[in-house]
């Protein structure tokens, strides 16, 4: 029977994060899969994740089921946090998911259920894997174009005219914030052109929101998803703390719900746990209160946002670096937009043969599709990347 099974295309960030372990090379860089690392290239357990572990050891007397939905305090942390004050709380249904993904997968889930016959809308590029569960589900997806690799920038008009052909009921998915994978990100105007597109259209926006407070601060962060959600009659918002509390392997996320119409919440508030039963029952819990215990601790939660700041600003000074360095080797400007970026990625415009060499020639690991992780840098590892990039394009 096994026999029979289909075979699939390895996902490229996966298969990168192998082919890196198992190259013995010492002086090997990873810029592959999106996972900050610090100077001394650790991945840190954050210091107000760490308190709140040992607390929540001493305290928790049970491992007993908390709730389908996930445990409350966690899902009213994470709106606020997401949403801020932008829409009521009770305008809000929400699930904990294991991880953004989770997150993802399930707002996929949920759309198929309001109408299967809407297509998903999602930006070229995007993280593989939206594209990958858009396929694994058979739901209708298509691109619109997004990026304007020459400039890197987002080609905004071309996007806008792209959203315009969409059909009422249709879904809309767009990155909150430092987008994946390529770094280039919607202006607050921009932001409402996109609002005034799906009003136009009767459009249905999915915001992935995956690296809040990597960009430009917190709230900067949140303001077009905010102002997204202030303004349509539904939107659903994946998010995902992975990255923002360094709790990757923890899976924790969110998926909410937002409705104008308060009727229309605990419907959505229903379908949600209905659809977490279905995938894996109860979310994962430990990550999710290691987070509301952040969130509603004034102390945990000013040591966490002094943290997240210091990363923000270590991957700002590493993009300065880096475009700095590659002009001057390359006596250039094409790689300025790395300084003008926000978030965990840019796509450095080079071609998959230029990429194979820096991974061949120079141990350098960064996506086919050129997208490098910028917090897998270091002030030492700079310039090393910067000349490898500089000679491979020389050539
Ligand atoms: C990435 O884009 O590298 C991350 O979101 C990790 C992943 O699962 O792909």
């Amino acid at each position: 029977m096994f026999s029979d099974l289909p075979t699939h295309a390895p996902d490229k960030i996966l298969q990168l994060m192998q082919m890196f372990r198992e190259d013995p090379r010492a002086e090997k860089i990873d810029l592959g899969v999106g996972v900050y690392k610090n100077a001394q290239g650790v991945t840190p357990i954050m210091r107000a994740v760490k308190t709140a572990e040992k607390q929540l050891w001493e305290a928790e007397t049970s491992k007993s089921y908390v709730a389908l939905a996930g445990a409350p305090e966690y899902n009213d942390a994470m709106i606020s946090l997401v949403l801020g004050d932008a829409v009521a709380r009770d305008q809000v249904a929400s699930v904990a998911t294991p991880g953004g993904t989770g997150a993802v997968r399930q707002a996929f889930e949920l759309t198929k259920l309001v109408n299967p016959n809407a297509t998903v809308w999602y930006s070229n590029p995007t993280w593989g894997n939206h594209v990958s569960i858009l396929k694994y589900m058979g739901v209708s997806h298509q691109a619109y174009r997004y990026f304007d690799a020459a400039s890197g920038t987002v080609d905004f008009d071309g996007m806008i005219a792209d959203l315009n052909g969409a059909k009422p009921g249709d879904v809309v998915l767009l990155h909150g914030c430092c987008h994946n994978p390529t770094g280039a990100n919607l202006t607050a105007e921009q932001w409402q052109v996109v609002v005034d597109t799906l009003l136009a259209n009767g459009l249905l926006p999915m915001i992935d929101v995956a690296y809040q407070g990597f960009g430009d601060g917190l709230q900067e962060d949140a303001v077009g998803l905010r102002l997204v959600t202030s303004s349509v009659p539904e939107t659903l918002i994946a998010a995902s703390c992975s990255k923002n509390f360094g709790v990757y392997r923890e899976r924790t996320g969110i998926l909410m719900a937002f409705a104008q119409d308060k009727s229309m919440v605990s419907a959505a508030q229903a379908n949600l746990a209905y659809l977490n039963r279905q995938n894996y029952s109860f979310p994962p819990d430990h990550g999710a209160r290691l987070v509301s215990m952040i969130l509603t601790n004034d102390a945990l939660r000013a040591d966490w946002q002094a943290e997240l700041e210091e990363v923000r600003l270590g991957m700002l000074d590493l993009r300065k670096q880096l475009a700095d360095e590659l002009r001057r080797l390359t006596n250039s400007d094409r790689f300025d937009f790395i300084a003008r970026h926000r978030g965990m990625f840019s796509m450095l415009g080079l071609s998959e043969a230029e990429i194979t060499t820096l991974r061949e020639q120079h141990g350098i690991y960064a996506v086919s599709d050129s997208r490098i992780n910028i917090a897998g840098l270091n002030t030492n590892t700079v310039p090393i990347l910067a000349k490898a990039v500089a000679e491979v394009v020389s050539v």
